[in-house]
Order: structure tokens, then C-alpha cells, then sequence
């Protein structure tokens, strides 16, 4: 699996199977063990999505039968609003890690801003603590914007390794992945597929005929050749194998420019000045 290098020197897989919206139930346990099986070492949740519980009962059962090491996968999850406060920190990573049934997380998120400049550096503090006893292999943040990053930069010692936020090509974030390049901080998208929606696109349908893809695949490789990290959600088995399948082909530069030239600066998701999490 290819990998992209953290200004740390810690790896993660360049894509990875995304949980949000998975009930914690049967399907979720199925969805993470099979793309476990099928080739997936990186799953993405987050305590809000209400599923750690299933995904790492799948995450167990993935490992024994691909018969590969704890160490081999990539499992992030997220801190919620709720919990922030240097002080609630270490529960609430403790509380994530006892559903999945780990003893650390390979990349812990703070999962949006929040709407405090004061809670949110002091939370961040919380998050320092855990990587600097060694509780968590890396830590990270979501749903930054750049003025978020410069406020964060200017107070903490210790620099996210990502920040993951919306991207896909109705939703490009050209200045953000610009500051994230010059401060060595890896982009991350969510909702790549828009949730689906971009699957429709006919300049996506057009050039997934021109290589012969998928939209889906063609997505997802137009992430990786944009240096995003990318978690395309599904619970379908044919999905979730095609989701992976993007490592023998490439897009042309044209190809990767038609699609950045889609941005119509449009969010699915709230905006992360706004969001308080309630
Ligand atoms: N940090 C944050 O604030 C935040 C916010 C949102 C999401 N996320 C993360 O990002 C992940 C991905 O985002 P998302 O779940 O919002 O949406 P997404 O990955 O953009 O889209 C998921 C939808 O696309 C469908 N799909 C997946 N692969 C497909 C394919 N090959 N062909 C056709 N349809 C396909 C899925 O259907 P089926 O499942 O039915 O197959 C599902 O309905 C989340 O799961 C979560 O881990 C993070």
C-alpha cells in the first residue's frame, strides 16, 4: 500500500475505508473486516459516528483471518466537541480506545475547530499530552481552516500531523492545501465522493471513460495524484474492493486540471466557522 510520510517520519496509507454514517452494528463489523481482508491498513472513525464498538470487532477479525499484526494498520479516530478541554482529553481517547478494543490509536483528531480560540489551543494542549507519553502514535486536527492553523501554530509546540477536511472537486480548497504544503502538514479529504453526488458529474463520468475507470476510482485516484489522503466511505463489498483498485492508473495533468476546474467553492457539510458541534 502506498504510503505518504508525516513531517515526523511516521507513514500512513494513502487511502483507507471511511466509517462515518455506518451503524454500529453487523454490516459495519463486515464492511471493516472486509476491506481489511481485501487489502485495506487504514480505517477511519471518530466517537461521534457511535461505531467504535463494531469497528473494531471487525478490525479484530480482519487481522486474524489476513493474518497480519496490529502494527500493519492505520486506525484513527476522532475527539469530539463535547469532550475538549486539555483536562477530558485522555478519557475521552481512553473511552475511544476501550470500544475498539485497542491499546493506542495510530492518528487521534481533533474533530472540528470548535468556536473558542481559547478552548481550542488548550484542547490541542490535551492532545500534546497523550503524543508526548507515548499514548498515541500521532495527533492530529479536522476541519481547520488556515486562520484556525495560524492560531493553532502560533501557541503550541507540537505541529498536526494532517488535517483532514472536505475535498472533492466541487470543493477544492486550493489556499488551505497551499498552507498545509508549505507548513509539511499532510491534507486529508473527506466526503470525497461528495457522499455520491460527484459520481454523476459528467466531466468525472467523461473522464472515467477516457482511462477506463469507475467515477469512483477516477476520484479517488484524482486525490492521491492532488497528495490528499483519502477515506472513501463504504459498507459495500464490490464498492469497497474498486475503492482500492486505483494503484494502476493515472490521470493525465489535463485530466487532473478539468477536474480541479469543477471547484464551485460548495460544501455538503457545515462550515467549520460556524460549526459548535450542537
Ligand atoms: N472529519 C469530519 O468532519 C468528517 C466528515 C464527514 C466524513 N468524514 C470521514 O470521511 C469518510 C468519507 O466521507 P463520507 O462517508 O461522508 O462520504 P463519501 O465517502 O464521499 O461517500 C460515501 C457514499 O458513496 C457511496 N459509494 C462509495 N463507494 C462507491 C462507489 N465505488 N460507487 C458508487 N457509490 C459509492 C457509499 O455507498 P455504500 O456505503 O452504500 O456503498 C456512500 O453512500 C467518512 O466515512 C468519515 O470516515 C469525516
Amino acid at each position: 500500500m502506498e504510503t505518504v510520510e508525516f513531517y515526523n517520519g511516521n507513514k500512513m496509507p494513502v487511502v483507507g475505508l471511511g466509517t462515518f454514517r455506518v451503524e454500529n452494528n453487523d454490516d459495519c463489523k463486515e464492511a471493516v473486516k472486509h476491506a481489511i481482508i481485501n487489502g485495506y491498513r487504514s480505517i477511519d472513525t471518530a466517537m461521534i459516528y457511535d461505531n467504535e464498538s463494531k469497528v473494531g470487532e471487525g478490525i479484530a477479525e480482519g487481522l486474524a483471518e489476513a493474518g497480519i499484526a496490529r502494527n500493519e494498520l492505520f486506525i484513527t479516530s476522532k475527539l469530539w466537541l463535547a469532550d475538549y478541554g486539555r483536562e477530558n482529553v485522555q478519557a475521552a481517547y481512553e473511552t475511544s480506545l476501550k470500544k475498539l478494543g485497542l491499546d493506542y490509536l495510530d492518528l487521534y483528531l481533533m474533530h472540528w475547530p470548535g468556536l473558542d480560540e481559547a478552548v481550542m489551543i488548550d484542547t490541542w494542549q490535551g492532545m500534546e499530552d497523550l503524543y508526548k507519553d507515548d499514548k498515541v502514535k500521532n495527533i492530529g486536527v479536522s476541519n481547520f481552516t488556515v486562520s484556525h492553523l495560524e492560531a493553532l501554530l502560533a501557541q503550541v509546540s507540537i505541529k498536526p500531523v494532517i488535517n483532514q477536511v472536505e475535498f472533492h472537486p466541487y470543493l477544492v480548497q486550493d489556499e488551505l492545501r497551499r498552507y498545509l504544503e508549505v507548513q509539511n502538514i499532510v491534507a486529508e479529504s473527506w466526503s470525497p465522493l461528495m457522499n455520491a453526488q460527484i459520481l454523476d458529474d459528467e466531466v468525472v463520468k467523461a473522464v472515467a471513460e477516457e482511462v477506463g475507470k469507475t467515477p469512483a476510482q477516477v476520484i479517488i485516484r484524482w486525490n492521491i495524484e492532488n497528495n490528499v489522503v483519502v477515506i472513501p466511505k463504504s459498507i459495500t463489498p464490490s464498492r469497497i474492493d474498486e475503492n482500492l483498485d486505483v494503484f494502476n492508473f493515472s490521470l493525465t495533468t489535463a485530466q487532473i486540471e478539468k477536474l480541479n476546474a469543477l471547484n464551485e467553492d460548495k460544501r455538503i457539510g457545515p462550515n467549520p466557522d460556524e460549526f459548535s458541534g450542537q
